[in-house]
This record gives structure tokens, C-alpha cells and sequence, in this order.
């Protein structure tokens, strides 16, 4: 049977690349296949979270999915920590992985930079509590962006080796989806940067909050070189912010980078990005709508998240049950 697992940190405002690497696809699937959708707050706190901030985002993450289109009647969407097999099992597989395996681990290396002596333990185990999530529900097929085909990997050799050791055919190894135009969306100041929740500087992302108005003026801001726009993929060499924000139009316009080449090569940057404005203020203005709408309504929001808890935990207890099972722990 085919399961679709995928998770979003609640920490900050979601932004453009988290919506173009990753919601939006889920929407796409949310037709074909079985679906759960996490607001991963166990992982956010790997580092420093205000408390009363990270409830406010956890809804906030809920809100974006349902403006985004997710069906929370056909698929399940709810919050990490209110299933307790995340931990369980992730405390199994804190077993199972080996510290080679993490030490490969970049993003764990990105994000502990030079200070690595002061990184929280949980940090570093973290794609062990991420295959976790997925395999508590013997998920198949994980779409994510690009920067997460790493962890997705380990999540494999961590089903592969618990089924060798155990010598049982028990978890699947997953897939990892990464689709369409946009699946490493880049800093609006910074072509060679990902664009993320951390970076201090707001002109560097569009949030999902963003209104018409932040929107036109980040992508006006946007860096840019300053030649005419290129007209093919080779002339891509070099030009970071021109690849990204050609990239992006793609996305939003739902058709090829090939096609935004014939279309915009030769015109100028700022021709292109009042058009790239309208495209996105289009694009993403009624989602803004529903979100703001939605995080209005928090008992909405909160009963969506119970709803999706109970239906998580139906399915996580037999597997976490069976698990226990296979690896030797008494039951009474
Ligand atoms: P997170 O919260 O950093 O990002 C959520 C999703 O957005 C994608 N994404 C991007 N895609 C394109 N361009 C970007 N600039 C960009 N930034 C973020 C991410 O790839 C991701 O799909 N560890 C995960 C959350 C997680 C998870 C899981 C995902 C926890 N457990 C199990 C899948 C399955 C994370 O921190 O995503």
C-alpha cells in the first residue's frame, strides 16, 4: 500500500520555497494517494523555541496547509508531539543508525556551523527522528525540496538495516518525491543561498503572510545582475538570481523554465519582475486571504489537529505495537 508521510517545521512564517518545494506538491497528491501531513514541533525544538511562540506557529502551519488546499477530511494533518510513537520510535532508531551515518549528515553541519560543542543532542539526531515519522506509518513516499534528499537517504538505510538486523521485511524504504520547478527556491538577495526561515534578513523571502504590496516590493528589491535576461539554460552559468527568479516564475506559472527562456530572454530585469510581481501577487493573494481568515479561527484550527491526531495515532499503534514486538520489548 502506498502512504504519503511529509512534515513542516513550525518555526516562523513559511515562505515561498517551503509552498514551491513542498505544499503545493502535496496538494497534487493529495488526489492519488493516502496522505499525512505533520506539523513537526518535536523537531523544532532541537533548537530554542519561545514557548508561546511555537504554539502560535504550529496553527499557523495548520492554517497554511488548509489555505493551501489540503483536504483535511481525505488526508490527516496534526502535530508530531501529540503522537507519542514519534518519540518511541525514534529512540529506536537513535539504535539502529550509526554515528558515521549522521556525521555525514550536512544540514546537521550547516546549522551547528563553527559551535557544533554547543549543539543540542536532538539536533544531531534529527533525520533519525525524521525516518521515524515516516515509518511509523510505513510511509511509502515522501515529497519534500530538494535540501532534504539527505535525510530521506538515511531514512532508507535505517529501514534497510532494522529489517536486516531483525530479519523481517517490516518497513518499506521510502521514496523521496522532489517535483516541479522550484524544488530549491533561493534567497531573493542571494542566488547561492537557499531561501529560509532563518535568514535574518525579511527581503530575502516571501513569507505566506506576505500581502500584494510585500510581495511587488521584495521582488522589485530582488538582486539581480545587470545584464538582459538569458535565453537559455547554458547562459544560466554565473547568474544565480537569474536562474532563480526565471525558476520561480516557472513554478507559479505552472509551466517550464524552457518556456520563461523564449518569453523573457533578451528583456530586461525590471520588465520581468513587474510581470514575476503580478504572477505571484496573483498566485498567492487568495491563499494569503484564507490563512489570514483561518488564523482567526483557532477552534477551527485546533479541532482540524485533533481530528488528524486521533486518526494518526489509529494508524501508528499496531506498527509501533509490532515493532515492539519484533525488537523484544515485553508487552503486559
Ligand atoms: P522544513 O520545515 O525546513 O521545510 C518544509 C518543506 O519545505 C521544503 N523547503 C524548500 N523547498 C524548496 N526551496 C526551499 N528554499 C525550501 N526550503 C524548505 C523542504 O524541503 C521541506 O519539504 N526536516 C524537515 C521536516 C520533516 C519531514 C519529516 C519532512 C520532519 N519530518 C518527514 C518529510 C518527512 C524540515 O525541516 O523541513
Amino acid at each position: 500500500m502506498e502512504r504519503i508521510f511529509s512534515g513542516v517545521q513550525p518555526t516562523g512564517n513559511l515562505h515561498l520555497g517551503n509552498y514551491l518545494g513542498a505544499i503545493r506538491n502535496w496538494v497534487r497528491l493529495q488526489e492519488d494517494y493516502e496522505c499525512l501531513f505533520c506539523v513537526v514541533d518535536l523537531h523544532a525544538v532541537t533548537v530554542w523555541q519561545d514557548p508561546v511562540e511555537l504554539k502560535a506557529s504550529t496553527r499557523h502551519v495548520c492554517a497554511a496547509m488548509l489555505a493551501a488546499g489540503i483536504d483535511a477530511k481525505r488526508n490527516i494533518i496534526f502535530n508530531q508531539s501529540q503522537v507519542s510513537g514519534h518519540a518511541e520510535l525514534a529512540w529506536i532508531f537513535n539504535c539502529v543508525a550509526r554515528l558515521g551515518w549522521l556525521n555525514r549528515m550536512t544540514q546537521f553541519k550547516e546549522k551547528a556551523g563553527k559551535n557544533k560543542e554547543n549543539a543540542s543532542v536532538g539536533l544531531y539526531a534529527y533525520p533519525n527522528l525524521m525516518a521515524a515519522d515516516i515509518l511509523l506509518y510505513k510511509g511509502t513516499h515522501v515529497p519534500v525540496g530538494e535540501d532534504q534528499k539527505q535525510h530521506l537517504e538515511l531514512a532508507r538505510d535505517i529501514a534497510i538495516k532494522f529489517n536486516n538486523d531483525f530479519g523481517v521485511d517490516f518497513f518499506p524504504v521510502v521514496e523521496p518525491l522532489i517535483f516541479g520547478a522550484a524544488t530549491r527556491v533561493m534567497s531573493l538577495r542571494d542566488g547561492t543561498a537557499k531561501m529560509s526561515k532563518s535568514d535574518p534578513s525579511e527581503l530575502s523571502r516571501i513569507a505566506m503572510t506576505d500581502d500584494a504590496d510585500a510581495i511587488a516590493k521584495k521582488i522589485r528589491k530582488a538582486k539581480t545582475d545587470p545584464d538582459a535576461l538569458p535565453g537559455s539554460e547554458k547562459e544560466f552559468a554565473g547568474r544565480p538570481e537569474a536562474a532563480n527568479l526565471m525558476g520561480i516564475y516557472a513554478a507559479l506559472a505552472d509551466i517550464e523554465v524552457a518556456e520563461v527562456l523564449t518569453r523573457f530572454g533578451g528583456k530586461q530585469f525590471s520588465d520581468f519582475k513587474q510581470e514575476l510581481a503580478d504572477l505571484a501577487v496573483e498566485k498567492l493573494a487568495p491563499m494569503q486571504g484564507e490563512m489570514r481568515r483561518l488564523m482567526d479561527d483557532t477552534a477551527h484550527v485546533d479541532a482540524v489537529l485533533a481530528d488528524g491526531v486521533a486518526r494518526a495515532r489509529a494508524i501508528a499503534g499496531p506498527i509501533l505495537a509490532e515493532v515492539h514486538d519484533i525488537v523484544g520489548f515485553l508487552r503486559s
